[in-house]
């Protein structure tokens, strides 16, 4: 799904062929050589608390063209804009609504991004066109710095390749993206392992975008009512759904993924169902089944632990050569909302079969 955004100078080709520069965030400069790079238009992939971004001047219409670029992101996604104050967060969105102050004191800095209308210093790039903007102030040390550092809003979608699997660690987004962005600030594994919370402000009743660590439990308590977008309707085409990050096949390891019900025999039975083929595994620890590769995930109904490990495990398991993944679906309670959205995204909704009685 390559795009040519238009526009952009000549020297750009050679930026598909670049050496992208290694920095550690505990290094002395670190940050300020970051924050130089994306005052002059660069890219720097870069961690926070939910996965690394892919930042950029989000006031800078070329330098955010570099980032659908890089990732090879359809123009019509549109990307949050990472803030590191309030001061500045109010620069980019036009009138927040009455809930927003509520919002801003209970989840920021945090994993939830709020969708506003925007102001127009906002290029169109950013939005796809759109009169809202997907705004986020994260709770990462590292990524407050630098958004600060810079003095500017930084653009950043997930520091992948379009429609893949979430980076949780630099090593994750140099596998996607070494060699076409300009450097990588390295802050270790992130904590939180899903993306934040995406909750549209801007219709009558707040809307819920995407699940992710602020969950609408939370969200409901402090706002009241609270939808959550079904992404289910999937005849309609991706530019007009609310979200169209909400596409169907996304967060996806390239070898197709069956998803079981949460029950241990459950998962044996779907193992067993394929004795010819090489079969990985998300599996719960001390889950006991014989696989060609499984990945230990964690304690079932540890859901954060589950969460911050999910794309680790999906990236180890694609290098695998096998025929499949099967993984266990986790109940909808609190972030097991989160990873169940991102598995039945992963699988393309195959929501299996495997192993239930047909
Ligand atoms: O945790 C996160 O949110 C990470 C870190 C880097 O902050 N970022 C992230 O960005 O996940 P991205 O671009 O991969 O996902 C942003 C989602 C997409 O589904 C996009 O369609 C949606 O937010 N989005 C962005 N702007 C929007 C808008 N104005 N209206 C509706 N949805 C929007
Ligand atoms: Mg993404």
């Amino acid at each position: 799904m390559g795009l040519a955004p238009s526009g952009l100078p000549p020297s750009y080709n050679s930026f598909l062929n670049m050496q992208t520069l290694r920095l550690s965030a505990m290094d002395n400069g670190s940050i300020e050589q970051s924050a130089g790079i994306i005052r002059a238009g660069g890219l720097v992939a870069f961690p926070t608390e939910t996965v690394y971004g892919l930042g950029a001047n989000a006031l800078d219409e070329v330098a955010v063209k570099k980032i659908f670029m890089a990732k090879d992101r359809p123009a019509w996604d549109p990307m949050i804009v990472h803030v590191s104050s309030r001061k500045m967060l109010e620069s980019v969105v036009a009138r927040p609504p009455a809930q927003f102050d509520r919002l801003f004191g209970d989840f920021m800095p945090g994993p939830l991004t709020l969708v506003l209308p925007k102001q127009a210093t906002v290029p169109d790039v950013v939005t796809a066109g759109r009169a809202t903007v997907a705004v986020r102030f994260p709770a990462h040390p590292v990524a407050q710095r630098l958004i600060a550092a810079s003095g500017l809003p930084v653009a950043a979608p997930s520091a992948n390749r379009f429609g893949r699997v979430s980076p949780t660690t630099a090593e994750h987004a140099l596998a996607d993206l070494d060699g076409k962005i300009d450097a990588i600030l390295d802050g270790g594994r992130c904590r939180i392992g899903v993306e934040s919370t995406v909750l549209d402000l801007s219709t009558a009743t707040p809307l819920i975008l995407r699940q992710g660590a602020v969950t609408r439990e939370q969200l409901q308590l402090a706002l009241g009512q609270v939808a959550v977008a079904d992404s289910a309707d999937l005849s309609r085409p991706q530019e007009g759904l609310p979200s169209p990050g909400m596409m169907l096949r996304h967060y996806a390891p390239r070898t197709k993924l069956v998803l079981t019900d949460g029950r241990e025999r459950t998962l044996i039975a779907a193992v067993q169902e394929r004795p010819k083929q090489k079969v990985g595994a998300l599996l719960p620890s001390g889950w006991n089944i014989r696989a060609a590769a499984s990945f230990d995930w964690g304690r079932w109904g540890d859901w954060p632990t589950l969460a911050s490990r999910l794309y680790a495990g999906l990236r180890w398991l694609d290098e695998k050569k096998l025929d499949l993944i099967i993984a266990p679906l986790p109940s909808e309670e609190g972030l097991g909302r989160a990873i169940r959205e991102r598995l039945l995204k992963a699988s393309g909704r195959e929501m299996s079969l495997a192993g239930r009685s047909r």
